[in-house]
C-alpha cells in the first residue's frame, strides 16, 4: 500500500466538493481524480484542488493510485458508482442513503463483499461528539431500558426546494435520525405509521413534512419529526434534536447552531459548526472525522463504524414510512 491512499471523488455537488477537500487534506491522502455528469464542475474542483478531472466513472475509478471512492451523487443514484468502484477493486465510502431501494442496497453489498473492499455509508452523525454521547449513556444502561424516543430534523425551506425533485424528505433528512435512533438505542424499528402534508412544496410536488410514529424491538415508542419548509428567515437553518427516556433516565442531544451566532440589522443566524467549518484554510468537523476514521479502517484492516446492516436497515425503514404514506396504515419495516 502507498504511504497515502489515493482517493477519487464521484458527484461534486454540496458534498462531494467537501469529500474531495478533505482527501486532498489529509496527511493519510492525496485526492488523485474527481468525476461528475457536469464536465465543467468536474475541471472546476480538479483546478482547485489540483488532481485529475476524469472523463468517465471508468477513468476516475482506474486512475493511478486510486485506492478508495467516495461517492457523492444524487440519493438515487448511488448504485452505479458503488458497484464500479467495487468491481474496481476500491474501498466505498458512500454518502447516506446507502441507496434508496432494497435491491441497490443488496446490489451494492454484494459487489463490495465479492470484491473484499470496505463498504461505510456516510451516516456523519455518528461522528457528532453529542449523538456519541447519547450513545455511549445509553448503550452503558445509565438510563434503563428505552421507553419513549423523538427525534427531530427540520431543515430551512431552500433545502426542500433543492432536493425536493429528487428525492423525499424521509430518504433525504429522516434516515439520519433513523440510524441516529437505532444505533442509540441498539434496537431496530419494526413498525411504522406516517402522516405527511404539502402546502409549502406542492408545486414540485414533494412533502414538506412527514411525522411517523414507530415502534422499537424493546417494545419503545417513539416520533419522527421531519421537515424542509421552515422559513428561510429562521435563525437556525437546521433544528435537530433527539431524546431517549429510559426506565432510569433520560439523554438529549440538541442540534442547531447553537454554539454562534451572527447579527446584522434585520437578520441573525445561528451557524452549524460543527460538521463542516474551514479553520486556518482546512476543512473540520464531523466530516473531517469520518473520512479520518475510513481511511484508518482501510490502513488497519477494521471494520467501520457504520455497518452495511445498519444503514441498508435505515433504509428499510425509511421505505416502510413512503409504504404508510401510501397507504394510510401503519407499516411493518421490510427485511
Ligand atoms: N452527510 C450529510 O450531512 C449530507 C448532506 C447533504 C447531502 N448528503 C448526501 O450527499 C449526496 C449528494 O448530495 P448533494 O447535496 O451534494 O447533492 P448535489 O446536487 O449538490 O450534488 C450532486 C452532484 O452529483 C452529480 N451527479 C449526479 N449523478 C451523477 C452520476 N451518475 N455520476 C456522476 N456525477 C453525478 C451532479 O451533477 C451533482 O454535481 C446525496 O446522497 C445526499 O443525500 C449528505
Amino acid at each position: 500500500m502507498a504511504e497515502q491512499l489515493g482517493a477519487a471523488v464521484i458527484g461534486l455537488g454540496m458534498m462531494g466538493e467537501r469529500h474531495a477537500q478533505v482527501w486532498a487534506e489529509l496527511p493519510t491522502t492525496r485526492l488523485v481524480s474527481v468525476y461528475d455528469l457536469v464536465p465543467e464542475r468536474a475541471a472546476q474542483v480538479a483546478e482547485q484542488l489540483g488532481c485529475a478531472a476524469a472523463g468517465g466513472l471508468e477513468e476516475a475509478l482506474g486512475a493511478e493510485g486510486v485506492e478508495l471512492v467516495s461517492v457523492c451523487t444524487d440519493d438515487q443514484s448511488h448504485r452505479d458508482a458503488c458497484v464500479a468502484a467495487a468491481q474496481a477493486g476500491r474501498h466505498v465510502l458512500v454518502e447516506k442513503p446507502l441507496a434508496t431501494t432494497l435491491e441497490d442496497c443488496d446490489a451494492i453489498i454484494a459487489a463490495c463483499a465479492e470484491a473484499d473492499v470496505k463498504l461505510m455509508t456516510g451516516h456523519i452523525c455518528r461522528f457528532d461528539p453529542r449523538y456519541v454521547r447519547c450513545r455511549d449513556a445509553v448503550g452503558a444502561g445509565e438510563i434503563g431500558e428505552a421507553v419513549q424516543v423523538f427525534a427531530r430534523r427540520n431543515n430551512i425551506v431552500p433545502s426542500g426546494r433543492r432536493i425536493g425533485p429528487r428525492t423525499s424528505v424521509a430518504m433525504f433528512l429522516g434516515v439520519h435520525d433513523i440510524d441516529l435512533v437505532q444505533w442509540i438505542t441498539g434496537e431496530r424499528i419494526t413498525r411504522v405509521y406516517a402522516e405527511a402534508t404539502s402546502k409549502v412544496l406542492a408545486d414540485i410536488p414533494a412533502d414538506d413534512t412527514i411525522m411517523t410514529v414507530f415502534r422499537l424491538e424493546g417494545g419503545a415508542v417513539g416520533v419522527l419529526e421531519t421537515c424542509w419548509v421552515i422559513p428561510e428567515g429562521s435563525p437556525n437553518s437546521l433544528d435537530a434534536r433527539l431524546e431517549v427516556v429510559g426506565t432510569a433516565g433520560r439523554v438529549a442531544a440538541r442540534v442547531g447552531g447553537e454554539e454562534f451566532e451572527q447579527h446584522s440589522t434585520d437578520r441573525a443566524k445561528r451557524m452549524d459548526i460543527v460538521y463542516w467549518i474551514e479553520m486556518h484554510g482546512r476543512g473540520h468537523g464531523g466530516l473531517r472525522r469520518q473520512l479520518e476514521h475510513f481511511a484508518e479502517c482501510i490502513v488497519a484492516d477494521r471494520e467501520p463504524a457504520i455497518s452495511a446492516e445498519d444503514a441498508r436497515s435505515a433504509v428499510a425503514v425509511a421505505l416502510a414510512i413512503h409504504r404508510s404514506l401510501e397507504s394510510g396504515e401503519p407499516c411493518a419495516v421490510g427485511t
